[in-house]
Order: C-alpha cells, then sequence, then structure tokens
C-alpha cells in the first residue's frame, strides 16, 4: 500500500513565545465573543500567578469571565457536565483551556457539548459525531499530549472508569498560545511524562503497514530526536529556554498530524495505556513508557526491517545486516533505557498494575473484535493480554 490519499486542515492559530499569553483577551474579543469560561486544572496555574494574569487580560479586553476550575489528570465527565450547564445558563461563547491535555480535553468536551440535546458521552461511544462546538482557545502549560492542535479529547466516565476518545475537526483550537516560560514550573516526573507522550505520538505514526512514506518516516524521525536531546536538557536545567521551547513545538507537531499525514497509524498501544491511566489513574505518559516496550517485542516480527531502521536512525544502533532483527531489539532495549533514564517506569509493578487484573484491562479495551486493535498488525484481545502479561513479566522469550 502507497502513500495515501489525504485531506488536511489545521486550522490551529498558534502563538509562540515569550509573553504569548499577554495577547489572550484582544485575540478574543477580536472574534466578536463576549463571554469566556476560563477552564483551569487544580493549584498549578494558580500558584504560578498565570490564572490572575489572564484573568487580569480577558477582562481588559472587556470579556466577561466564568471561571470553572478542577479539572483533575484523566478528565472526568461529571466536570463536564457542570462545564455545559454553567456555558448554557451563562450564555458563554468561548471556552479557554489554561493547563496540560486534561484541562484541554475537558474543554473541548464542553464545547461539543453546549450545543447538542443529548449526553456528550454519545461522542465518546460513537453513537452520534458533534455537528457544532464552541470555539476553544489554549493557554499550554504542559507539553504532552498535542491536544492543543489536536482533534481528539479523550476523558474518564466515572461510572466504570472507562477512558474515551472523541476525534473531530471541531475540536481544533481556535488559537493557542505557546509559552515556553511557563513550562518552566513543571516538576521533573511531569516534564518526563509528556516527552514520553510526545515520542510515542510520533512512535504510533512511525509503525505503519503504508509503504512509500519516506518523507514523513524522516519528518518522525527529527521529532523523535529533538525530543530524545531535548528532554534531559529540561530535566537537569528546567529554565533552560531553548530545551523548552523546542520540547514544547515538538509536542504541537507530534500530534498535529502534521507527521502522519499519508500514512496509516496504528495506536494500539495508546488504546491498551488507557486502561491502564483510567483504572489505577496514572500518569498517560508513565502508563505509555510501561506498555510501548511491551507493545514492540509482541509487534516485531511484524516487520523486523521497520524496527530495524527505527533502531539504526533513532537510537544510533549500528545495523547488523546479517541479523536485522538484532538490531531491532538493540533500539528497543535503548528506548526502554532511555525512559528509564528519565525517570519514567517500565513495568507494571512500578505503576501499581496488578497481573491479576490483566483479563479485567483486556476486556476494557475500546476495539472492534471483528477488525482488532491498531493498524500495523491488528491485535486480538488475547493479543492485548499477551501484550500486558510482557509489561508485567518482562518475560523477553516471546520474541
Ligand atoms: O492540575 P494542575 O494543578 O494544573 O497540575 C497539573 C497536573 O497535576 C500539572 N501541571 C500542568 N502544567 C503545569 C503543571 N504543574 C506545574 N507547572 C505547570 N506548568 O501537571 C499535571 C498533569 O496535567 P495533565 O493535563 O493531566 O497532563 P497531560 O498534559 O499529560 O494530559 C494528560 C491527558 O491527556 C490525554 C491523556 O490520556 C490524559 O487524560 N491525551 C489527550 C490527547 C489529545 N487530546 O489529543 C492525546 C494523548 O494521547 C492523551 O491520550
Ligand atoms: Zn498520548
Amino acid at each position: 500500500m502507497s502513500m495515501i490519499n489525504f485531506r488536511f486542515c489545521a486550522p490551529t492559530r498558534y502563538i509562540f513565545g515569550v509573553d504569548a499569553q499577554l495577547g489572550v483577551g484582544e485575540a478574543i474579543a477580536s472574534l466578536g465573543k463576549r463571554r469566556v469560561l476560563l477552564h483551569y486544572g487544580g493549584q498549578s496555574a494558580q500558584k504560578s500567578g498565570l490564572l490572575g494574569e489572564v484573568t487580569g487580560k480577558l477582562k481588559e479586553a472587556g470579556l466577561d469571565v466564568v471561571e470553572l476550575g478542577g479539572v483533575q489528570p484523566n478528565p472526568r465527565d461529571t466536570l463536564i457536565d457542570e462545564g455545559i450547564a454553567i456555558c448554557r445558563e451563562r450564555d458563554v461563547d468561548f471556552i479557554l483551556a489554561v493547563g496540560g491535555g486534561s484541562v484541554i480535553d475537558s474543554a473541548k468536551a464542553i464545547a461539543i457539548g453546549v450545543p447538542y440535546e443529548g449526553d456528550f458521552w454519545d461522542f465518546y461511544t460513537g453513537q452520534a459525531a458533534p455537528s457544532a462546538a464552541l470555539p476553544v482557545g489554549v493557554v499550554l502549560t504542559l507539553p504532552a499530549t498535542g491536544s492543543e492542535g489536536s482533534s481528539r479529547s479523550v476523558v474518564t466516565k466515572e461510572e466504570g472508569l472507562l477512558k474515551r476518545r472523541c476525534a473531530s475537526d471541531l475540536i481544533r483550537p481556535a488559537i493557542a498560545w505557546l509559552n515556553p516560560t511557563l513550562t518552566y514550573t513543571l516538576p521533573p516526573y511531569q516534564t518526563a511524562c509528556g516527552a514520553t507522550d510526545i515520542l510515542s505520538h510520533v512512535i504510533e505514526r512511525y509503525f505503519t503497514p503504508t509503504e512509500g512514506v519516506s518523507l514523513t518516516d524522516r519528518l518522525c524521525e527529527a521529532v523523535m530526536l529533538d525530543v530524545i536531546q531535548n528532554a534531559p536538557i529540561a530535566l537537569a536545567q528546567p529554565t533552560d529556554y531553548d530545551a523548552r521551547a523546542n520540547l514544547m513545538w515538538a509536542g504541537t507537531l507530534a500530534h498535529n498530524d502534521v507527521v502522519g499525514l499519508g500514512r496509516m497509524g496504528d495506536w494500539g498501544s495508546h488504546s491498551i495505556e488507557h486502561e491502564l491511566s483510567a483504572l489505577y489513574d496514572v500518569a498517560h505518559g508513565a502508563g505509555l513508557a510501561v506498555i510501548l516496550p511491551a507493545w514492540m517485542r509482541y509487534q516485531l516480527d511484524c516487520d523486523v526491517m521497520r524496527f530495524a531502521q527505527f533502531a539504526v536512525r533513532v537510537w544510533g544502533c549500528e545495523m547488523d545486516f546479517r541479523n536485522p532483527k538484532r538490531t531491532a531489539i538493540e533500539g528497543i532495549d535503548r528506548m526502554e533505557a532511555w525512559f528509564r533514564s528519565i525517570g519514567m517506569p517500565t513495568t507494571f509493578a512500578e505503576i501499581g498494575a496488578k497481573e491479576e487484573d490483566i483479563p479485567l484491562l483486556a476486556s476494557k479495551v475500546d476495539m472492534d473484535d471483528a477488525k482488532g486493535l491498531g493498524f500495523f498488525r491488528p491485535l486480538s484481545r488475547k493479543d492485548i493480554e499477551a501484550v500486558y502479561r510482557l509489561a508485567c513479566n518482562r518475560d523477553r522469550d516471546v520474541c
């Protein structure tokens, strides 16, 4: 299969750099908006003074501000329902998310929920597709999910702890303000989780059954190499502007689809991970560091040469022409070692996941059983259990 035909529309206006967020009020007012829902998470944006600064700029521009904070990591449906009710009651016409992926995804869910008569959760179960949305803006504080430019939103339903995603171009943010200095306050763990998530968004696209996609292969490799270089710098020196700036833009590029156009992505690891973060409430990036090496070891034989290319071009392994599989395995080993070097867990036990939960985890994964999970080599539920078991036992004999 050669490069797939595609259409691409990424309408987000990106405003990047130091003090970028100071223009929020003016920009939103210039869209003709009057009342903004200011949506945020726990304490971080309040403590840093960002929230006060943004509120001031919105008011200076003559906008009414309605606040809704309290978004928790792995955002919940209950707060979204509250946000939808508030927006309707107060006639809100713009939603501004100040935070990371959880706040942005919650804002996106509210945006499609407001004009919809049914339950917004229908969009996350595939029972309905959004046909209208309030515009969303983002002041990004955590480079990770790429939600500031992506067409996705991921939400957890309290009842049954189901984590599901919705995809629609309607929820691509209208404007994203990206100021790398806002990420200086990130704890090391969140910086590392973010870098892992960025890398994973490229990896999901890199492992493809599509052939003849050399340009996007190279774009993917550039983003991965840069994240691998800059994440340790940001961890060692949290106020290194260049490292923070490159990580921030890498996060956007990794998931606004630019590096994945014309090729089939896999996305199996994300679905397998989502059940971990739903059940154990671990950070998405940490769950990915556990799942990705296991998924790769399980899928290795499907296309050894692609794994060898990944090993050589991204991890600097020397190609063993007599035994490409050895090179491929070395690449996975180096990736796993890199995750550990930046403080990420790589085993089930480290994130509090339990072997006895594996059948439950596999049964909850959101997939069409007839088609299987992912596109690189579709996985059955039995395969998914095997991936979880690999992550649990790190039993390398499977390779
Ligand atoms: O809540 P506050 O106090 O703000 O603290 C947050 C939160 O505890 C903190 N934080 C954020 N910016 C900070 C900061 N702390 C200090 N300084 C700052 N500048 O970081 C913690 C984690 O925040 P969260 O938003 O949960 O992290 P992330 O951006 O990694 O988002 C994760 C969520 O996004 C989903 C994940 O599944 C998960 O639910 N994803 C969304 C995607 C999308 N919409 O396209 C794609 C991804 O693959 C992912 O699934
Ligand atoms: Zn992700």
